[in-house]
């Protein structure tokens, strides 16, 4: 194990309280206890069925898996399907063109209504626009907006013509963004003028003019090399706050104008099962992003699977909402792909909980009547501290199901998220799975599984994952290991973009032939699973992954830093928060100095990795030190920054090169953390 890993046998808190479902769930419940028997009987089998019964296919597929190339699976692989197809037109199809698809609350108030008949027109344009702008399928089109329904259209539009979409999350910066077009090499970039957060008009145009700065019409090299973000020929402007923005003329064009201009119909283009659908960039445990790739049949069959099973939908009564943003893989998978394969209503919400009060959220559930809520812990713990009088309220009557995602939900909060938000009668499911596995693969099925806080339980049928110690063996219930994933499953990435070594490495080298997932876990006596925390470099703030890697080379690109460490600390809200220890140049300590306890060198820092990385990325706090403590071999002990970070006793110092460097950390910790 690497260092700062938390410990797989600490014994979990609160673990032991039960909550069965009401005899009225099971009733109704779309999971039925056969589910498991019949996956664990003949797998392939059911994931053909479930891929039959749940997608439409323009060509059937003869094989189920074809693993004969592994670790790159092939699911499905001679059938032929459109994801846009499956996720819009076929609903209008089959009669149910006026169900609402989206309704849309912007931050400001402003909302949208949008059925799946008019969901099916506005794609349909969007497509043909994205045709007259030349790109053909299999090109890779960045899409860089707000949570605004465009958001959808543009993906389910790249789709539509086989386009690849990569979609980057709005709050990353334009150098973020310019690595992400360059690596995938995107010939279209989609945003917005901006977009409305925390009251205000936030700008996100000039990100774009930056991250593709190329004279108007110019193409880009196609080397793979660091070329600016010139691949990109236009830019697809999205209206959203009317703010004065640049314009590029020749280059830019705006999104109503584009689709003002063209028909209404389109026909979606049939592209084989393994066509790639999205890339998603994600963090590593190294400085550079990773591509994950994801692929279109195998990925639709087990997002609509999960949402349909693990959140009980149905379709003609629930209203679904998803609280991610499009930009991270739970926006991708359960606000675009699963739900609207599904024919689901759904909520989609442009801003924060808190605007304009922290009664949003609830007022939004009242509103609409939502009657399934997905959300993270991090958002959920940010309730708790707010007190339970605000949603106390709203009428929060229609929920009948919540979800939680993107970290461990420790058991106050499942308790908090189930009595105050649930009425008491809820059931919560919490649902384990990362942007590489695309959908969710362990949780409770509601309805069959009595809810244990804290603890994601069990792999769904089809699913096989376990806990291995470090020689692969499966740990004894009660211990704890490593979690990985023991057979391939539909909706597994199909690598890292551009990169196959290195896919092949990361997942699959740790534990030869298995994919090794980077969590810790445990089993309980019962064979549940209980999540622990990432045991690589990987940092989870807020339910967002960040690589500790990744900021410590955004913070030494600056002028003023000779070294970094960044760690992740636990932070009572958001998880963890980035904590980063610095040592200055030495042409800058003196100036260090003369600021006292480094704030400035601290506000500098700060905007520096907003800049480089985004706002996300930006430390909580960061430590001006004189030293970092390194093993003989050079490496910094991370674990132990994490110890001052805590407030902890340090720990074991006997592998450091100088054991006074502690010493002389903590010592500089007496004055107040510059934050
Ligand atoms: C963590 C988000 C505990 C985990 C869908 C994983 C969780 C990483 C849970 C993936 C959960 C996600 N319990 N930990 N229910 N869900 N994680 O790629 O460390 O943004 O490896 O995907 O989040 O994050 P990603």
């Amino acid at each position: 194990m690497t260092h700062g890993e938390p410990n797989p046998l600490e014994s979990p808190v609160g673990a032991g309280r039960r909550f069965p479902p009401s005899a009225e769930f099971t009733a109704q419940a779309n999971a039925h206890p056969e589910l498991q028997a019949w996956a664990a009987a003949d797998r392939l089998g059911f994931w053909a069925d479930q891929a039959r019964q749940l997608l439409s296919w323009g060509t059937d597929f003869t094989e189920v898996l074809d693993w004969s190339a592994a670790p790159v699976a092939h699911w499905f692989g001679d059938g032929r399907l459109n994801a846009c197809y499956n996720a819009v037109d076929r609903h209008v199809e089959a009669g149910h063109g006026d169900r609402v698809a989206l309704h849309f609350e912007g931050e400001p108030g402003d909302t949208r209504t949008i059925t799946y008949a008019e969901l099916q027109r506005e794609v349909s344009r969007a497509a043909n626009a994205l045709v007259a702008l030349g790109v053909q399928t299999g090109d890779r089109v960045a899409i860089y907006l707000p949570m605004i329904p465009e958001a959808v259209i543009a993906m389910l539009a790249c789709a539509r013509i086989g386009a690849v979409h990569s979609v980057v999350f709005g709050g990353f910066s334009a150098e973020a963004l310019r690595t992400r077009i360059a690596d995938a090499q995107a010939v279209l970039v989609i945003t917005a003028d901006g977009g409305f957060r925390r009251g205000s008009a936030t700008a996100l145009k000039p990100a774009v003019d930056e991250a593709v700065g190329s004279p108007a019409g110019a193409v880009g090299p196609v080397d793979g090399a660091d070329h600016r973000g010139t691949t990109a020929r236009n830019v697809l402007v999205v209206r959203r706050t009317g703010q004065d923005i640049a314009w590029t003329p020749g280059r830019d064009v705006w999104w109503h104008e584009a689709l003002e201009a063209a028909s209404d119909v389109h026909e979606p283009v049939l592209v084989g099962s393994e066509h790639p659908l999205f890339i998603l960039y994600t963090s590593g445990t190294t400085g550079k992003p990773k591509g994950i790739f994801h692929t279109t049949g195998g990925y639709l069959t087990q997002c609509a699977y999960t949402h349909l099973n693990v959140f009980d939908l149905k379709a003609e009564t629930d209203v679904f909402w998803c609280t991610a943003d499009v930009g991270w893989v739970t926006g991708h998978s359960y606000v675009v792909y699963g739900p609207l394969v599904n024919g689901a209503t759904q909520v989609i919400y442009e801003g924060t909980p808190d605007t304009p009060t922290k009664g949003r959220w609830w007022d939004i559930v009242s509103k609409y009547g939502v009657t399934i809520l997905y959300t993270a812990p991090t958002a959920i713990r940010t309730c708790m501290k707010w007190g339970e009088d605000i949603p106390g309220g709203y009428d929060l009557s229609s929920l009948r199901l919540l979800g939680s995602v993107g970290e461990p939900i420790n058991p106050e909060a499942w308790t908090w998220y189930r009595r105050v938000i649930g009425g008491d009668r809820t059931p919560v499911v919490d649902t384990w799975w990362q942007t590489e596995t695309g959908a969710i693969m362990i949780s409770p099925l509601p309805g069959i599984s009595s809810g244990k806080p804290g603890s994601a339980q069990t792999p769904l049928p089809g699913i096989a994952a376990d806990v291995v110690d470090e020689e692969a063996h499966p740990v004894a219930n009660g211990s704890g290991g490593y979690l990985v994933l023991t057979e391939p499953w539909p909706a597994m990435l199909r690598g890292i973009w551009g990169d196959p070594q290195r896919y092949a490495d990361t997942y699959w080298s740790r534990f030869p032939g298995i994919y090794f997932a980077g969590d810790g876990a445990k089993k309980d006596a019962d064979g549940d699973i209980w999540l622990l925390g990432r045991v690589d470099d990987v940092m989870n703030v807020s339910g967002h992954r960040l690589s500790t890697t990744e900021i410590e080379s955004a913070l030494v690109s600056h002028p003023m830093v000779a070294e970094a460490a960044v760690v992740g600390a636990s932070d009572e809200t958001t998880g963890q928060a980035v904590v980063a220890f610095v040592i200055l140049r030495a042409e800058y300590l003196d100036r260090a100095d003369e600021i006292g306890e480094g704030a400035d060198v601290a506000a500098t820092l700060r905007a520096h990795v907003t800049k480089e990385i985004g706002p996300i990325a930006k430390p909580r706090t960061i430590l001006v030190v004189n030293e970092l403590p390194k093993t003989r071999s050079g490496k910094i002990m991370r674990r132990l920054l994490r110890d001052v970070a805590e407030h902890r006793t340090v720990g074991d110092v006997t592998t450091l090169a100088d054991s006074s460097v502690m010493d002389l950390i903590s010592e500089g910790l007496h004055t107040p953390p510059p934050t």
